[in-house]
């Protein structure tokens, strides 16, 4: 198995571009089932997770044909002919659930495993369910997957998630697009993802209103048509590199950034010490002098701090001035980042869901183990800042989220490697 081996390096300077956003296109490709024409996305990121989503769609007789180099996915479900979502795709990825709304409301029956993906909690699909259930389907579990039916088709309801749940929002949002009559979701997730799948959808002739506020509206139409579609910017991916600058020093630009898609993450950079400044090319970050300061984080869905950014923020407050309170809200199981920053050098008490991270002057290189898709690059920010070689093994999780990392971070400075497994 491939290592990356990073080796602090002092300060970083450049222009790191950031990619289209894997949460988004993992939902922008499942709805190519809700029209038997083609969709197309554009600045779609070069990712193992949009591999798997491409498996998982040809396997249901939709073809998908990557361009430019992956940035251009060309997608036609014209001819579905199977209704099953195999264990054997789905396990690699949650978001592989996304697929059951589509092939629902366009089919009428759908079977889907339940999903695997990261190894952060119970993650069930209750809300999911209970949202197509009350349009009209009727859900079973054997055997570990999903039967579902809507026998007389998909019909409008008003629908209120307990939780705002990112992928039950986009799932029940994509099956109300050919439902029956109007749909209500009502304490729907906000994320910009949501907002990015509704606008799609929109230019495939649905009929939404509401993406952005909690409350969001679906007028069902009869079918939808083909459009081309370009992937919002992947705030996660923006996020992460924004923390290379404000862990290692320097001035680094993240090229396509906006200040709306982070503005709870960059308040408490600023808490921080670190300055940001959006520019008419993204957001510079710089950290000058002297030490970050402790903050507190606590996760919320959006606009709140992102749980996708706890474990890179944690690495950044690994050698704060003082004690920082991390509270994760969203995934019961989203710490095993911290035992692995301990082996470097950190200070970090965890209690549950609260982790305090006590700052320590300075971090140490360490062999280290990826354990998921965040820790994993937590662990290679971290090692950008400490003294000596860090390791990073299990890098196939890096993969599945961030695309060309060694070259991205190489570009301003750093001193990072590739090495390959056997
Ligand atoms: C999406 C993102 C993921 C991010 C998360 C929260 C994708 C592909 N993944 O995941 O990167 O970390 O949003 O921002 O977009 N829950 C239930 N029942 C359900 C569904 C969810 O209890 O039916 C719980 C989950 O266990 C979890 C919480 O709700 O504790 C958040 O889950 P959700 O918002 O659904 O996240 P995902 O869509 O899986």
């Amino acid at each position: 198995m491939d290592q990356i081996i990073v080796t602090g390096n002092g300060e970083l300077s450049g222009e790191i571009p950031i990619a289209g956003a894997k949460n988004a296109c993992l939902t922008l490709m499942p709805a190519t089932l809700l029209s038997d024409e083609p969709l197309t996305l554009t600045n779609a990121p070069r990712l193992s997770d949009i591999k798997t989503m491409t498996e998982l769609l040809s396997s249901l007789g939709a073809e998908v044909t990557s361009l430019q180099d992956g940035q251009v996915l060309a997608m036609s479900s014209h001819d579905i002919n199977n209704h099953v979502a195999d264990y054997d795709i789905v396990r690699k990825m949650r978001a592989s659930n996304l697929v059951l709304g589509p092939m629902l409301a366009r089919l009428g029956h759908a079977v889907v495993s339940l999903p695997g993906g990261c190894a952060i909690g119970a993650r069930p699909m209750d809300l999911h369910i209970h949202g197509l259930e009350a349009m009209g389907a009727e859900i079973e579990l054997k055997d570990g997957y999903l039967h579902a039916k809507a026998p007389g088709g998909l019909k409008g309801a008003t629908i209120e998630f307990s939780f705002a749940s990112v992928g039950a929002t986009e799932n029940v949002l994509m099956a109300a697009t050919l439902a029956k009559g109007t749909t209500v979701l009502k304490n729907a997730a906000r994320e910009p993802e949501i907002v990015d799948l509704a606008t799609c959808l929109r230019s495939m002739g649905a009929q939404i209103e509401g993406d952005g506020t909690s409350t969001i509206t679906i007028q069902g139409v009869d079918r939808l048509h083909g459009a081309t579609h370009p992937v919002v910017t992947d705030r996660i991916e923006l996020g992460t590199y924004m923390l290379a600058p404000a862990i290692a020093g320097g001035e680094v630009e993240c090229l396509g950034g906006k200040l709306s898609l982070v503005q709870s993450f960059v308040d408490k950079l600023e808490q921080a010490g670190v300055e940001v400044t959006e520019t008419e090319r993204g957001l510079k970050v710089a950290r000058r002098n002297g030490r970050i300061k402790a903050v507190d984080v606590t996760t919320e869905p959006f606009p709140g701090f992102p749980t996708d950014l706890q474990a890179q923020m944690m690495a950044l407050l690994c050698t704060a001035d003082g004690t920082s309170v991390l509270e994760e809200k969203i995934f019961e199981n989203r710490f095993m980042h911290a035992p692995e920053l301990t082996r470097m050098g950190a200070s970090i008490d965890v209690q549950g869901g609260t982790a305090t991270v006590h700052g320590v002057d300075q971090l140490k290189g360490a062999p280290v183990m990826a354990t998921d898709l965040r820790a994993s690059v937590s662990l290679i920010l971290a090692g950008l800042a400490a003294e000596g070689e860090t390791m990073v093994s299990r890098v196939y999780h890096l993969d599945r989220g961030y695309e060309h990392v060694v070259r991205k971070l190489e570009g301003v400075g750093a001193k990072i490697e590739r090495i390959k497994g056997s």
